[in-house]
Order: structure tokens, then sequence, then C-alpha cells
């Protein structure tokens, strides 16, 4: 007897209004460090860059996508059985993704958080895929079948919202290979049942200069 346990639940939806995920372009370049020294970023400076420990959803500039993005994140912990009677749902931590030609996304995860998510501004290279990988990418050595498939790729578009388990591996199948840059905001969602009220912890030396940096954006 075979029984087939633990299907995983992932959520996509699509940003109708494409001019306005644009306009805020600009805005989100901000936060990028060839503007503001200040910011902490990672990954290859020359290729792509993601700024860390940014709380972007303050920034009153973005509140129609955080809005959004707060809306399905709540339909998508409904799925998954969070009773939001009991439980506080919150956003922790959002940043932003600029991606030169050339760049990569290795694989990666967010383990404390409950869902995280990307939405997709930009993005110019018709190849462009973001896996999802339980444990690991596929194995080649393993004969495909439905339980050796553990890996999906969703094509990278702009306007896309994808919302999956923090835990879930994740990165980008190929380099990056559009004229025009990729640009997503990334997050992750916290539960208090979970990990208590106090996360995600806002790293105490970056906090204050940080948050200050962002409130000025504020009207
Ligand atoms: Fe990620």
């Amino acid at each position: 007897m075979i029984q087939k346990w633990f299907p995983t639940p992932i959520y996509y939806e699509h940003y109708k209004d494409l001019a306005h995920l644009r306009s805020l372009i600009p805005h989100l370049k901000k936060y990028t460090p060839d503007n503001n020294k200040e910011l902490l970023v990672q990954g290859d400076i020359k290729t792509g860059v993601a700024t860390i420990n940014s709380y972007i959803h303050f920034d009153k500039r973005f509140k129609k996508i955080f809005d959004y993005i707060e809306e399905h994140a709540i339909k998508y912990a409904k799925v998954r059985g969070i009773d939001l009677d009991k439980e506080f749902l919150y956003l922790g931590k959002s940043w932003v993704n600029f991606a030169k030609k050339g760049s990569k996304v290795s694989e990666h995860n967010h383990s404390k958080a409950y869902i995280s998510g990307v939405l997709y501004i930009n993005s110019t290279d018709m190849n462009d895929n973001l896996y999802l990988a339980k444990y690991r990418k596929n194995d080649p050595l393993l004969v495909p079948n439905e339980f050796t498939q553990n890996t999906v790729l969703y094509k990278v578009e702009p306007g896309k919202i994808i919302l999956f388990p923090g835990d879930i591996s994740h990165g980008v199948l190929k380099e990056y290979n559009g004229d025009d840059e990729r640009v997503c905001i990334s997050f992750d969602f916290y539960t208090t049942s979970i990990y208590g009220k106090s996360q995600p912890p806002i790293p105490k030396h970056i906090n204050d200069k940080l948050l200050k940096q962002i409130k000025k954006n504020y009207d």
C-alpha cells in the first residue's frame, strides 16, 4: 500500500495594473546602494542586488501594492489552515531586488517565515523562471515519477505574485538574460503562534537609521 501525504500549496495571482507597477520603479531604485550608501545589500553588485533588512512596506508610496500583497497572503494563509481570529499574521520584512543581465539567484530559503513571496515588477527575459524545490532541485539520477518530482517552475512575468511556504527552497533557474533589469519585491510574513510575537527581530544597529530614512518618504 502506498499513501500520498503532505501536498504543498503554492499560490499565484496577477496584479492587473502594470502601469502602476512601472511607476514604482524609480521609487524602488532609491532603495539600491547606487542611490543610498546606507543600505545593506546582498548579491553581486555588478549584476544584481537585493536590499536586505529593508522594510519598504513602511513607505507609503508602496501602500497600494502592500495592501494587495496582504490581501492575497490572508487568502493563502486561510488555505493553509491559519485561524486568523486566533493568530496574528503579519508582514515582517520586505525588500527589493534588481537583477541585470548575467545575474543569478542561487538556491536558498527563508526558513523562519510562514509565508514568503515575490511580486514581479519587471522582466524582459522570455525564459526567466523561478523554481521552487522541496528539499533540493531534482536529482537527475532519480527516475521521474510523481514522488521524485520535487521542483516546479513559475514563469516570471510582470504583475505575477507567487506565495509559498518560507521553508521551501527556491532560486532562479538560469542567469537573467533580459535587456532591462528584472525588478521584484520580496517579502516574508510571520505568525505569532509559530514564532512568537517578537519575530522578526529588526536588527538594532540598523533599525533607527534605516527606519528614519524610510520614514522620510512618508507624506
Ligand atoms: Fe528568496
